[in-house]
């Protein structure tokens, strides 16, 4: 397997790989959005090959931690594998290598709403333990964190989405 940044040659195979992995286009649908946004960070849009063949995509983009100031943070959202190469640690080597990629360009907070068994492996944690809050009626542990080398203790708030993740 091996995982690069996305490039534009790659748009059509990357929405296919996450519509088929959500079973619906919203996320993809997502992902074009944020492609066009200044919350995108082409860096940290990766792609996992497997023989050449796109197999699984996870984008890192911005969003907004308020308080004081307002502080960009990364949200990651979606991360898709095909379901015919889940549950073989694709997925998990997305998200790592995502990880250190955003350490290795300085960013301090990565914000991720899943199922804690799986994102607490990465280290995440559940937000209000740093004082983050959810903008979504959720339940606590959903909604996680993970602070990067870059972390700070102002990264303290509510947490503001663009709105487009309203449509996933
Ligand atoms: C979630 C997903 C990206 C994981 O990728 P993967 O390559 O299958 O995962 P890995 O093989 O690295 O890791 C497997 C682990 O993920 C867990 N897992 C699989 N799908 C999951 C899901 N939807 N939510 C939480 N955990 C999930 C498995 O139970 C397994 O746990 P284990 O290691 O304790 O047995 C992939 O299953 C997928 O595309 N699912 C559909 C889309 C989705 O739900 N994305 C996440 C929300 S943004």
């Amino acid at each position: 397997m091996n995982i690069r940044c996305e490039a534009s040659p790659d748009y059509p195979k990357i929405a296919e790989v996450i519509t088929s992995a959500f079973g619906q286009p919203n996320e993809a649908q997502l992902v074009e959005v944020i492609r066009n946004s200044e919350n995108y960070i082409p860096e940290l849009s990766l792609v996992a090959e497997i023989d050449g063949n796109i197999v699984g995509h996870v984008l890192f983009s911005y969003i907004h931690v308020v308080s004081n100031e307002i502080l960009s943070v990364l949200a990651l959202a979606p991360v898709a594998v095909l379901p015919q190469f889940q549950n073989q640690g694709i997925g998990t080597a997305l998200i790592q290598y995502g990880l250190e990629k955003a350490d290795e360009l300085g960013e301090a907070l990565v914000i991720v709403l899943g199922h804690p068994s799986f994102y607490s492996r990465f280290g995440f944690v559940q937000s209000t333990y740093y004082g983050i809050k959810s903008p979504f009626e959720l339940q606590a542990e959903v909604f996680m964190v993970k602070p990067l080398k870059n972390y700070e203790i102002k990264y303290t708030g509510d947490v503001i989405y663009p709105q487009v993740f309203n449509n996933v």
